[in-house]
This record gives structure tokens, C-alpha cells and sequence, in this order.
């Protein structure tokens, strides 16, 4: 693998340099810790009642005989539980109750929290908690999601509904070719490795948390405002993560953990299943999507048009922004988008890596693929023709566009130039093979955070800061960017991450963890080497530096900021069984700076990977009837396993961000971006059938 990366910046060359995990070994040995294994005295276990039904009334919980049970402390609910703020800000300054459980009797979708029962070991409180008798007042429901939905409507989320420019039938009209296509793709869950967990307990007047989140700062702030304490009486600590994906935030189990901690006054742990997962976590909603092309013959644009239908829960307003891509990566006279939901009576969606870019890529770059293949023109070639020169929805300069370096670099290695464009015609045995291409981007963004550099009076640096590191390897990447701002070896740097006591931080997500801490990082690394050149010696408890960001972020211009990235795939298709094997990827990258070569390339591959579980495998199922999931579990709902994945190939071209002190862009989500359309497109190029609607299941090719 060549890397290229900048050395402008670089001040002793860590930041670049692969280092492995520096926790890799406690990991490893289980040293590390996870939410649901530290030991408390006195801990008591929660575990979940959730509906069976999808939605109506609770008439009646028969808590006595449960009561009665051994070890059982208590069962909290509607009736009993203690009242919190259920408009509490969500993250996006919406409020959301989603979490705010057993305030009510109503019940707004299968497997909503009705209880908790309490006991003291987990075996006997799962016991009692299936030995619940729940009755309800059961009242018909609607689950069916579809494109046909006289109720949709425009919604905004955290970007405008809808974007409109020129007269878009006109253009089309007046377009000599013409792609009109719908596209679908299904509920998708993050299913994280490691399950939510969290362990509440008041200690000395303050209440503590250790959780699995992805950012302690912004858990503490919700449960703060919900039970209507002072921030500073609440500590969520969060020191590993077995992955997050956008599904660890505040959910129903901490805010029922604290609830019985607080009526127990004893330590309670409550551990989600893999199957409350399901309904409890949050989830990419289902879309379906409507793109319309019109260009002229030499394939540039004239109209543009991507429309795209999510769907929310009764509870909250979630969209997922699947027509956001649009407003990026392709300008033309008429310009229309829209994201549309509807509202049914399912689980609340959240966010899940790369959302709108993930779902959306694959609509938009399927759909120029047959832009190109209606054309007679290379997909590369159509992509460079209709590269904007500005945001074609913002008018805004992009701070850099590299998009198509990236195709240069990967169609020299995964030897593009040579394809012979037809579809349907290379085989190998009873295998179609075919090659396909797609564009990628996703938003580069830094959120104020603060950090705390502390020299040490024996020569070593602690440097603090509430970040999260749910498994990219953010806890080595801020310790190489903070070797390099005191100009010393990572192996004197002790970075302390997962702790709302260190202060606001970002959250790990919207590919803005790393960039935003690493800014924090390094402003009071640089502060902190500056006062040591002037010669101080250090006392005892050594010297404090403490950073805020916040002016500095608020101060950048106003710019289009995005990584870029090109992904490539082979596919080879059964034409017996209908199976879908990818055979090789490639993706190349233009996301900023790269501060670990070896944990980076690994989340570029573990994107691309996610990739190949969305076009092939991923998709959950709802019964029309009880209102639940077929499979709710890692057997029922698949995702890539090796057997599944090939050779991956993931690299970079030189692109640091011209307005970070590191040069970071984040690497979160663009690997995933594109690279279903990469595969969808090869999988036409292999059999010449269009497949617009995920996941390609062996009954969809046949
Ligand atoms: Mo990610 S979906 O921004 O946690």
C-alpha cells in the first residue's frame, strides 16, 4: 500500500506514522473493561419488559406474583416510576422522548418498555421479567411503509425539506437522454458487537453512570435535563466501546437504570438483548427514492431531481436525509430534492453511519450509472463532466474537491481503463462477472470541544478529554496528534478518554469525533509546550493547560466541506442460484489528513465492508400483522461475516483540510458511501439487469 501523506504540518512525524492501538493489549488480554463488566457491591440487575403488541393501552401489569419471586427487589412502571422531563433537547435540539420510559400507559410500537424488573443476579430477574403478565387494550396499527403514501410529507430534520431551482419539466423535456427510476432500500440496524449496557449508582450525592455511548458529555447533558439535576451532579463514564454506529446515545435502559437506581438507592445494571436491540436502539428507516436525470448527449446535466421517502415513529420526528447527497455532488439547471417521511407506528429511527449519504449514494450513483450507460459514456468520464464548481444547492466554494483524484488513482489500480463497457458478456464458469464504479462524499465537519494537557511532574504528558473511541481507534490518533503538538514520542503520552468530568466534547459521530477533539487536543498540547520552553520546572501535580475550541470553530468561513471517495467493485453472479459474490474492492479516498495509516485503512475497509452487507445481505423484515420483526437477531438479520468478504483494498490521496491545525477531515462514514452502488452497478455490468432495490438477494437476480 503507498500512502501518500502531507508533511507540511507534521512537527515530529507521529501524526501519519501507523501505531497501533495503544489499549490493543488490554483488549485483548480482557484487561479493558466493559459497561456491563465492572463490578459494583450491591449491584442489582434490570431487566426490560417490552410490548407485545404495536400499539394501544397497558390496562393491567400483575406485578404481586413477580413481587413474590426469588431475588426480586422491585418492578417499576407506568404506575410507579418517577416522573422526568420528557421534553428533554435531544441531540439535535428537538425534543425527543423516545427514552423517556413508563411516563404513560400508551404503547407506540412492538417492543416498547413497559416495565423493569429488579433483582439480585440477572438469571432471576429475567425470570420475573418473563413471568410478567402484561394486559392491554390492543388497537389496530399501520407498519406498512410505502412510496404510495397518500400521508407523506416534507420534513426537515437538521436540513432544509426540500431544495427547488429551475423549471425541472422543461429541462427534462428539452434533455436528449432521460433516467426516471425508483430505488428502495430496506430497515437496516447497526448491531454493534457489543450490546447497550449501562450501570447507574449514586455516589456521594452524585449520580454516576458507566455506559457504552458515544460521547459521556452529551449522555450526562440528557439525563440531567430528564431528572432535572444539575449537570455537575451527574458523571457518565464510557472508557471502551464495542462499536456504536450511531446507535449508542441515551436510550430507554439508562434512563430506567438511573430510575431504579434512584428508588433502590443501590448500584443497578441494566444490559439490553440483542433482540430489545431491535426495537429499542434506533435503526435506518427503509426508503424509497425517486431519481429523475435529464442530460444532453455528451452527458451533462440539465436536470436533476432526487426524492426521498423515510419513515418516523408517533413517538419523535427522525428523517433520514437521503436526498442530502444530491445538494453535494452533482449541479444542473434544474434542481430539485426532497426527503419526505411518513409516520407509523414503529420504533423511533436515529442515525446509522453515513445516514442519508449511505441510502441516498446508492439512488444517485445507480442512477448515473445508467445515465452513463443511456449516454454511451464512461462512468468516470460522466462523473468528471458534471463535477460542480460550487455546492449546487448552496453557491458556496468547496474548501477542496478531490474527487476526482480519487477516480484517477483507482481506476489506474483497480485497472478500469481496460473494461469493455457492454453488460452480460464475461464469464468464468457458471459465474457473470462485472465491474462497477460509484462516487462517494460525506460532510466534513469539527464541533467545539474541550480539552486538559497536564505535564507531568516525571516527564510524561496526560492529556483529557471527553471524547469516545468506539472502536476506530480514536484514543491512538489523539495520542500521535498530541506527541506531535508537544513535539515528544507517543510513548510519553497518556490520552484519558470517556469521561463527562473532562469536560464538553463532541460525540463520536457525523465523522466529526477525531477532527473535533484532535483540534481541542492539540490547541492545549501547543499552549501547554510553549509555557515548558520558557523553562518552568514542574511541581508535583504538574501543569495544566485546558482548551476551548468553540471561537476558533465558530470563526471558519462558510464553505462546502467533504471528503471525497471513489469506490470500485467486482462482482461475480451465480446464474444458477442468483447468489452475488463480491470478488474485489477498491476504494480511494480524499478525507483529510491521516493520522493512523494502519487504524484509518481499517475503517475505510470496514466501511466498504458495511458496503457489501448493504447492497447483498442486510435487511429487516416487519410483519404487516403483529407489527414486529421476522429474525430480530444476528441469525435472522445477516450481516457480511468473512465468508462474505474479499479482498478490500482501501487507500488514500494526499488532501488535508486546508482550515484544521491537523489537516483532519474524518474518516467515519465515507467508506461506506457509494460502495452499494458500486456493487449494484457491477452487479448490471456482470448480467445487464438493473437491481434497484436492496439487498440483491439471489430471488431478486433469478
Ligand atoms: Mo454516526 S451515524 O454519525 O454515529
Amino acid at each position: 500500500m503507498t500512502t501518500t501523506t502531507t508533511g507540511t504540518r507534521a512537527v515530529n512525524g507521529s501524526v501519519g506514522t501507523a501505531h497501533t492501538r495503544v489499549e490493543g493489549r488490554d483488549k485483548v488480554t480482557g484487561a479493558a473493561r466493559y459497561a456491563a463488566e465492572i463490578p459494583f457491591d450491591e449491584l442489582a440487575h434490570g431487566w426490560l419488559v417490552v410490548s407485545t403488541i404495536t400499539r394501544g393501552r397497558i390496562r393491567s401489569l400483575e406485578t404481586a406474583p413477580v413481587l413474590e419471586m426469588p431475588g426480586v427487589l422491585t418492578v417499576l412502571h407506568h404506575q410507579n416510576a418517577s416522573r422526568v422531563d420528557a421534553d428533554y433537547i435531544g441531540m439535535l435540539g428537538t425534543p425527543d422522548p423516545t427514552a423517556a420510559v413508563f411516563q404513560h400507559d400508551r404503547v407506540p410500537h412492538m417492543g416498547w418498555p413497559v416495565a423493569l424488573v429488579v433483582a439480585e443476579t440477572p438469571e432471576q430477574a429475567r425470570e420475573a421479567a418473563e413471568a410478567l403478565v402484561v394486559r392491554y387494550e390492543d388497537e389496530p396499527h399501520d407498519v406498512a411503509f410505502s412510496g404510495e403514501r397518500p400521508d407523506a410529507y416534507a420534513a426537515e430534520g437538521h436540513m432544509p425539506a426540500v431544495t427547488e431551482k429551475g423549471d425541472l419539466d422543461s429541462e427534462l423535456a428539452a434533455s436528449a437522454v432521460v433516467v426516471d427510476a425508483e430505488y428502495t432500500t430496506p430497515e437496516e440496524h447497526h448491531s454493534p458487537m457489543e450490546p447497550h449496557a449501562a450501570t447507574a449508582r449514586w455516589d456521594g450525592g452524585r449520580l454516576e453512570v458507566l455506559d457504552s455511548n458515544q460521547g459521556t458529555t452529551w449522555v450526562q447533558g440528557e439525563l440531567a435535563k430528564m431528572f432535572s439535576l444539575d449537570p455537575g451532579s451527574v458523571r457518565v463514564r464510557s472508557e471502551h466501546v464495542g462499536g456504536g454506529f450511531g446507535s449508542k446515545g441515551l436510550r430507554a435502559h439508562q434512563v430506567a437504570a438511573v430510575m431504579a437506581a434512584t428508588a433502590l438507592q443501590r448500584p443497578v445494571r441494566v444490559v439490553l438483548t440483542r433482540r430489545q436491540m431491535f426495537s429499542l436502539t434506533g435503526y435506518r428507516s427503509p426508503t424509497t427514492q425517486r431519481i429523475r436525470l435529464g442530460a444532453d448527449a455528451d452527458g451533462r446535466l440539465r436536470a436533476l431531481e432526487h426524492r426521498s421517502l423515510s419513515l418516523t415513529s408517533t413517538v419523535h420526528e427522525f428523517v433520514e436525509p437521503s436526498a442530502g447527497v444530491a445538494r453535494v455532488m452533482y449541479d444542473a439547471d434544474a434542481h430539485h430534492t426532497a426527503n419526505r417521511l411518513v409516520r407509523l407506528d414503529v420504533p423511533t429511527p436515529t442515525w446509522m453511519r453515513a445516514p442519508g449519504e449511505a441510502p441516498g449514494s446508492f439512488a444517485l450513483e445507480a442512477a448515473l450509472d445508467e445515465l452513463a450507460e443511456k449516454c454511451g459514456i464512461d462512468p468516470i468520464e460522466l462523473r468528471t463532466r458534471n463535477k460542480p464548481e460550487r455546492g449546487p444547492v448552496s453557491g458556496l466554494p468547496f474548501s477542496s474537491h478531490n474527487l476526482l483524484a480519487c477516480f484517477q488513482e483507482g481506476a489506474r489500480r483497480f485497472g478500469w481503463t481496460d473494461r469493455d463497457p457492454r453488460p452480460g458478456l464475461r464469464r468464468d464458469g457458471r459465474w457473470l462477472l462485472g465491474t462497477g464504479t460509484a462516487a462517494a462524499s460525506f460532510g466534513a465537519g469539527a464541533m467545539p470541544s474541550t480539552a486538559v494537557a497536564t505535564a507531568e511532574a516525571d516527564g510524561t504528558f496526560t492529556v483529557r478529554i471527553a471524547a469516545a473511541d468506539i472502536g476506530t481507534g480514536a484514543r491512538t490518533a489523539l495520542t500521535l496528534v498530541a506527541a506531535d503538538a508537544l513535539e515528544v514520542t507517543p510513548d510519553r503520552v497518556h490520552v484519558r478518554i470517556g469521561d463527562s468530568d473532562f469536560g464538553p466534547a463532541m460525540i463520536a459521530g457525523g465523522s466529526m469525533g477525531t477532527r473535533s477533539w484532535a483540534w481541542a487536543v492539540t490547541a492545549a498540547a501547543a499552549e501547554l509546550r510553549e509555557r515548558l520552553t520558557l523553562g518552568t520546572s514542574i511541581p508535583p501535580e504538574g501543569i495544566t493547560v485546558r482548551s476551548d475550541t468553540s471561537a476558533a470553530i465558530g470563526a471558519l468561513a462558510q464553505k462546502e466541506r467533504h471528503s471525497f471517495g471513489a469506490q470500485f467493485a467486482e462482482v461475480a453472479v451465480d446464474v444458477t442460484t442468483g447468489e452475488v459474490r463480491v470478488r474485489r474492492m477498491l476504494g480511494i479516498f480524499a478525507a483529510g489528513r491521516i493520522v493512523n495509516p494502519l487504524t484509518a485503512r481499517s475503517q475505510f475497509v470496514g466501511g466498504m465492508t458495511w458496503g457489501i452487507s448493504m447492497a447483498l445481505h442486510e435487511e429487516a423484515v416487519r410483519d404487516q400483522a403483529s407489527g414486529g420483526h421476522y429474525g430480530a437477531d444476528l441469525a435472522g438479520y445477516h450481516v457480511a461475516a468473512h465468508a462474505d468478504v474479499p479482498q478490500i483494498e482501501a487507500d488514500w490521496v494526499d488532501d488535508p483540510d486546508p482550515d484544521d491545525p491537523v489537516g483532519i477531515k474524518g474518516i467515519g462514514e465515507v467508506g461506506i458511501v457509494g460502495a452499494a452502488a458500486a456493487i449494484a452497478n457491477a452487479v448490471w455490468h456482470a448480467t445487464g439487469v438493473r437491481h434497484r432495490h436492496l439487498p440483491i438477494r439471489p430471488d431478486r437476480v433469478l
